[in-house]
């Protein structure tokens, strides 16, 4: 199970400091439908900002995270959905294929998600659902274009994220991507925030190359209120082929 271990260390500030990642999952679950069928699967559920939409939705829902930390957490807080520590590259498999599979913020963060989404498929039901949000390319804009090796994965364009999905024949009935602005004081405010809710990969940037992206990012994107960076977030809805 591959997972980002910063989200395990940094669990218990998640849960409080994610407020893009809640609003995004807010947006995300616009599009439950009143029942989604059962069982229905949650993959990196974290501490469950999406789970508790999604059991409104789904009498049994399964919600897994590879990070055991979010997965205590998400437990205490909605006892009801059953709750597993489980890689997304590796879901459990119910007794009966799922119906519905769900997910919000993970899915970036995947090494392989052509695969993942080969295995989804093969644990669902045929038509079942999966909804999924994650962040697409033209997320920090400014700050990757100046600082290119500090992206913890690749990032796509939403339009790859179509075609992935639909080699690994998930047939996508809509999808809609959204900007979430958030205004930070200075860049390193905005990077200190991401690194707080684990949202980082651990990797070694040089001193100068960090300060000499900031000071660019800075440069570009301050407004009157602070320094704006975009959080481009696509949800998808697709049926299995
Ligand atoms: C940005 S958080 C999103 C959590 C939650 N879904 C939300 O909307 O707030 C990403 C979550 O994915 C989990 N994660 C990262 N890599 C994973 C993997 N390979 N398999 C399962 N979960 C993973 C992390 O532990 C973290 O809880």
């Amino acid at each position: 199970m591959v997972v980002a271990p910063e989200f395990d260390r940094r669990a218990s500030a998640y849960g409080t400091g994610a407020r893009v990642q809640q609003d995004a999952a807010a947006w995300l679950a616009e599009w439950l439908p009143r029942e989604c069928g059962e069982p229905a699967l949650e993959l990196g559920a974290g501490t469950g900002f999406f789970t508790r939409h999604a059991l409104r939705s789904a009498r049994q829902l399964v919600a897994t995270d590879a990070s055991s930390r979010m997965v205590e957490l998400g437990r205490a807080a909605l006892p009801r959905a059953e709750w597993t520590v489980a890689g997304a590259e590796n879901p459990p498999a119910a007794k009966f294929p799922y119906r519905a599979i769900l997910t919000s913020s993970l899915v970036q963060w995947l090494n392989d998600p052509a695969a993942a989404f080969r295995e989804w498929h093969g644990i669902s039901a045929p038509d079942a659902l999966l909804l999924g949000g994650w962040f697409v390319r033209g997320t920090m804009e400014e700050f990757v274009s100046a600082c290119p090796e500090s992206a913890p994965f690749r990032w796509r364009s939403a339009e790859q994220w179509l075609v992935l999905l639909n080699e690994a024949s998930w047939k996508v009935r809509r999808s809609e991507t959204k900007i979430f602005q958030l205004t930070h004081k200075s860049s390193a405010a905005m990077l200190r925030e991401i690194h707080d809710v684990g949202a980082v990969a651990p990797r070694r940037l040089g001193a100068g190359r960090l300060r000499a992206a900031l000071r660019r990012n800075d440069a570009k994107s301050r407004s009157q209120a602070g320094v704006v960076t975009p959080f481009v977030f696509l949800r998808v809805e697709a049926v299995r082929a």
